[in-house]
Parts: structure tokens; sequence; C-alpha cells
């Protein structure tokens, strides 16, 4: 229950679409004749507008990447420098806080408001900004939490952006098609007027089951996005034609595979809150998206680490300890649902439960 990797199998028109791409000639620096090239940009950009009503011009200002992890570095690279100051609304995503040493930028951590259901506290955000504040990181759908920003609480966050032209927004929307209660995500990008000042960050590993395609994207402004190209084709000349063919066939073609993945989802994400809810004095947040619970263990340890490591060895349960996720993480445990099925989620929960009780006792 560590790693956010679905066991789910990636839809098989997805992989036909790979493979008739593969077959007829996609397997050079540019496609075959007959093939679009910008596939996939003309799908994300199609994919805004049915779904958020945005207009996104494919050509310009959308970037395929090897995976989110790369549009996030290739984000940061082009809008800040070694010393920078990013604003960290935490817990988050913790391969971005590990990300910011690779870059050298200066974490600035601010914690969303776990009594008010890890709401984001705009105004704690505007009091953290500084002269050398570039970015700020937001990650909407939340990992590890599982909260959904609201439309007022990105409003207020649209409204510092107007007011601080200096800063851009990095906004992380990997689970914003894994949706539960009936829950909305709203996106920024309808603000086209933000769109030089935000960089949105998305993947095809979590909505499609598709983490070893490593297919992400980012979508921003031109001036941004001609950058990014740059970067991209100078490290690795831009994502494999045939990937990014299937990614498009994703796009277009599976919608009912993404829901039938998502309503199993949910059947998991219940049965891990039913079994969390037997173990006494742990508490948590019912995730509103995402593959992750994130409750709070600290009634019986304040070390998430060293609990982590003792449920692995003593319990044979991987977890992630919440010290990951920033400074507010320490004291939880992040369990994800998204690998294991039903039984074996039960099966996982209950060792945890014996172990704590055992701890207890
Ligand atoms: C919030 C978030 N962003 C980005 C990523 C990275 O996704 P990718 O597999 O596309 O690199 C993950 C993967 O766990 C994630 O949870």
């Amino acid at each position: 229950m560590w790693v956010a990797d679905p066991g789910f199998r990636t839809d098989a028109k997805i992989v036909d679409a790979f493979n008739y791409a593969v077959s007829k000639g996609c397997t050079h620096y540019f496609p075959a004749a007959g093939f679009d090239a910008h596939v996939l940009h003309r799908a994300i950009s199609g994919h805004y507008l049915d779904e958020y009503g945005v207009k996104i011009d494919p050509m310009d200002e959308v970037c395929p990447t090897h995976g989110a992890q790369e549009a996030l570095s290739l984000s940061i690279q082009v809008c800040a420098r070694p010393g920078d100051e990013m604003v960290v609304p935490e817990p988050t995503y913790s391969a971005l806080i590990e990300k910011l040493g690779a870059f050298d930028l200066r974490p600035v951590f601010v914690p969303l408001l776990e009594g008010e259901h890890w709401r984001l506290d705009v105004d704690a955000i505007k009091s953290a900004l500084t002269e050398k504040t570039r970015m700020i990181y937001l990650c909407d759908p939340n990992n590890p939490t599982g909260t959904v920003c609201s439309r007022a609480e990105l409003d207020a966050l649209s409204e510092l952006l107007e007011e601080n032209k200096g800063v851009s927004l990095l906004l992380d929307e990997c689970y914003a098609r894994i949706l539960y209660d009936g829950s909305s995500h709203y996106t920024m990008l309808s603000e086209r007027a933000l769109l030089d000042q935000v960089y949105v960050v998305s993947s095809f590993s979590k909505t499609y089951a598709m983490t070893g395609w490593r297919l992400g994207y980012v979508v921003t402004g031109k001036r941004n996005a001609d950058r990014i190209k740059r970067l991209s084709e100078e490290y690795n000349g831009g994502v494999s034609y045939a990937v990014q063919y299937a990614g498009a066939a994703a796009v277009k073609s599976c919608s009912e595979s993404v829901r039938a993945m998502v309503e199993e989802l949910d059947a998991r994400r219940r049965v891990m809150m039913e079994a969390l809810a037997q173990i006494n004095d742990v508490t948590f947040e019912t995730p509103k998206a995402g593959f992750e619970v994130f409750p709070d263990f600290s009634a019986y340890s304040r070390d998430s680490v060293s609990l982590a490591s003792a449920l692995e060895k003593e319990a044979g349960v991987r977890t992630m300890a919440g010290a990951r996720y920033g400074p507010s993480g320490e004291g939880h445990i992040r369990l994800v649902f998204c690998a294991e099925g039903r039984s074996r989620i039960r099966e996982g929960i209950s060792r945890v439960s014996r172990f704590i009780g055992a701890q207890a006792d």
C-alpha cells in the first residue's frame, strides 16, 4: 500500500493504437506519412474544451513530456533559478519536495489546515511570499490528503497571482479525473489571462493506468511552452511518437475504462476507510480524489518514519511515512488503495491494526 501505481491494465485500445502506429512505420524521428504529428496536442486541447469549456491552443500551449515528473522539472527549470523560493502548501507530493533539493530551490512550507479538511490557506500563502518567491506549487487534487480545492480557494489564489505578477503557479492536476462522492474539480486554466503565470501539469499514469509509458504534459502560455519544448528537445528529443499516438487514443476513446476504474477505486477506498475506522484513536479525512488515505497515527507514534519502517518489518505492510510529504505530514501514514484488490486491502489494514494494538498493550 505504498506506491501510487494503479494495479489495472492499460486499456487495450491504447495498446492497439501504439501497435498500429509502430506497425505503420512510426519508429523514426518523425511520424510516418499520413499521421498527424500533433495528434496528442489536439486531443489534450479537446479534453480541456470538453471538460472545462476552456480553449487551449494545441500547437502553442501544450507540451507533451516524459511523465508528469519531467513536466514538473521542466516547468521549474523554465521559471526558477537556484536560490529562488517556492511556496509549498503541505502535506504535498513528496517527489516535488525532493525535486526542490535537486534544483537548489528553497521550499517555504505553508501548512494546509488539517482541522478544516486540509483547506488551502491562501492568506498564509500570501504572507509567505518574499521578493525571492518565484513559484507556488499546488497539488490539486492533493496527494496525499485526497482533498480537492474549491472554486473559492482557486479564485483567491487567482487574485493573489494577479496581484503578484512575478510569481507563477505550478499546478499539478494528475488526479483531476479520479474523483469520488460527486466532487468537482475546477481548473485555473479557465482564467486565460493567467496562462503565462500558470503551468498546469498532468499525467497519463493515474487516469489511464499508464505509469510505465511515461507520458504527461504541461499546458502554459506560449512563451513558457516554447522554452519547455526547447528544453525537452535538448534533453531527450521529445516523447516517442507511438506513445503520443497511444495517449491520444486514451484521451479520445477510453472514458468508459476510466469510469470503470474509478468505480472500482471507490469501492477499494470504502473498504480501506471501513477497516481503518476500526482502529482506535486513528483518525482520517475522507479522500475525495486520488488513490490515497492519510490517517493520523500520532496517538501511537509521532515518528512516522520509524512507524512505517516497523509496519514493513513487523507487519509485512509497506506504507509511506507522512513526514515525506512535508512537516505537517508527521504523525501520519500514507496508505494507497489503487494497487491491491479489496481483500488484500482488508488484510493489510487488519495487519496494521494488529501491530498497532500489540504496541498499545
Ligand atoms: C501528484 C503527482 N504528481 C506527479 C506524479 C508523477 O506522475 P508521472 O508518473 O506522470 O511522472 C505523481 C505520481 O505519483 C503524483 O502523485
